[in-house]
């Protein structure tokens, strides 16, 4: 399965502090925003990813990543010469995609839960159709909003309702089989002038295939949209991090977990940020036994 992060966008709401830099590169506490996606897709498993940002911005984003090596992932990035919409990422990256399946994911989307590895594990061994993560949210308005029956199931799904009739919201990571090339290629631009991700998942609604996780209470699904939101994020991930000596999001701790770094890999990435928090967990989790880990 491949993975692709779209970071693109114009920030408009973060302005001034987006002028220059693009939102997705803004810090959440101790690193940049874009980190906690990419989290996601590799406790997902998921090892090739693409990044796809605006012409003004990608170049940091490889100045940031490189190939990926140092995670044990393969990096490739693309343009989005403007922002017109998350269904594009699949027009975009239809030849990085393949014959693959594809995890998207945005590059604003914070999530945090115990359970999440199981919840993304499900996703990913369903072989037909697309998983969304269905989120309760007191202002369902400003989201893609899924009505679900008694069971559980998808029985509409509309972006951005005036009046909605479901408080579940639609978060910004989807699972899709490789359908989704096809599917994203005849969507028509919406009122506000995006392919809209919305009308991808209502098509497999059509066909019988969209399957809906829910995120009970036990996750957090931040927002980042806005200057109060954003330091509320950064408070989130600081607190928790303080208070358990542990962090969230850190991408060498995950890929040495995974093992798709080794432990003398790890211990080069702690070297380099020994001077911080960040650096001394990883030096630190060189240091604990097979037995102190998995207790993790
Ligand atoms: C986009 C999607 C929306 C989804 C949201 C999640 O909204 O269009 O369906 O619920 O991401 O973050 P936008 O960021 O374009 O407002």
């Amino acid at each position: 399965m491949k993975g692709i992060v779209l970071a693109g966008g114009s920030g408009t709401r973060l302005h001034p502090a987006t002028l220059s830099i693009n939102k997705q590169l803004l810090p959440v506490y101790d690193k940049p925003m874009i980190y906690y996606p990419v989290s996601v897709l590799m406790l997902a498993g998921i090892r090739e990813i693409l990044i796809i940002s605006s012409p003004e911005h990608l170049d940091n984003y490889k100045r940031l990543f490189g190939t990926g090596e140092q995670f044990g992932l393969t990096f490739s990035y693309a343009l989005q010469p403007r922002p017109e919409g998350l269904a594009q990422a699949f027009v975009i990256g239809r030849d990085f995609v393949g014959d693959d399946d594809v995890a998207l994911i945005l590059g604003d989307n914070l999530f945090f839960g115990a359970g999440m590895g199981d919840l993304l594990e499900r996703a990913r061994g369903r072989k037909e159709g697309a998983t969304v993560f269905a989120y309760h949210v007191d202002n369902p308005q400003a989201y893609g909003v899924v009505s679900l029956d008694k069971t559980g199931r998808a029985t509409r799904i509309v972006e951005k309702p005036t009046k909605p009739d479901s408080t579940w919201a639609v978060t910004g990571l989807y699972f899709y089989d490789n359908q989704v090339l096809d599917i994203a290629a005849d969507v028509k631009p919406s009122a506000r002038g995006e392919l809209e991700i919305t009308s991808v998942n209502e098509a497999y609604l059509q066909r019988g295939q969209l399957h809906v996780e829910r995120m009970s209470r036990g996750y957090a699904w931040l927002d980042t949209g806005t200057h109060d939101s954003l330091l509320e994020a950064s408070e989130f991930v600081r607190t928790l991090q303080n208070r358990q000596g542990l962090q969230v999001a850190c991408l060498e701790e995950i890929a040495y977990l995974q093992g798709f770094i080794n432990r003398a890999q790890l211990i080069a990435r702690g070297e380099m940020f020994a001077k911080t928090n960040y650096g001394q967990n990883l030096l630190r989790l060189a240091r604990e036994s097979e037995d102190e880990l998995r207790l993790r």
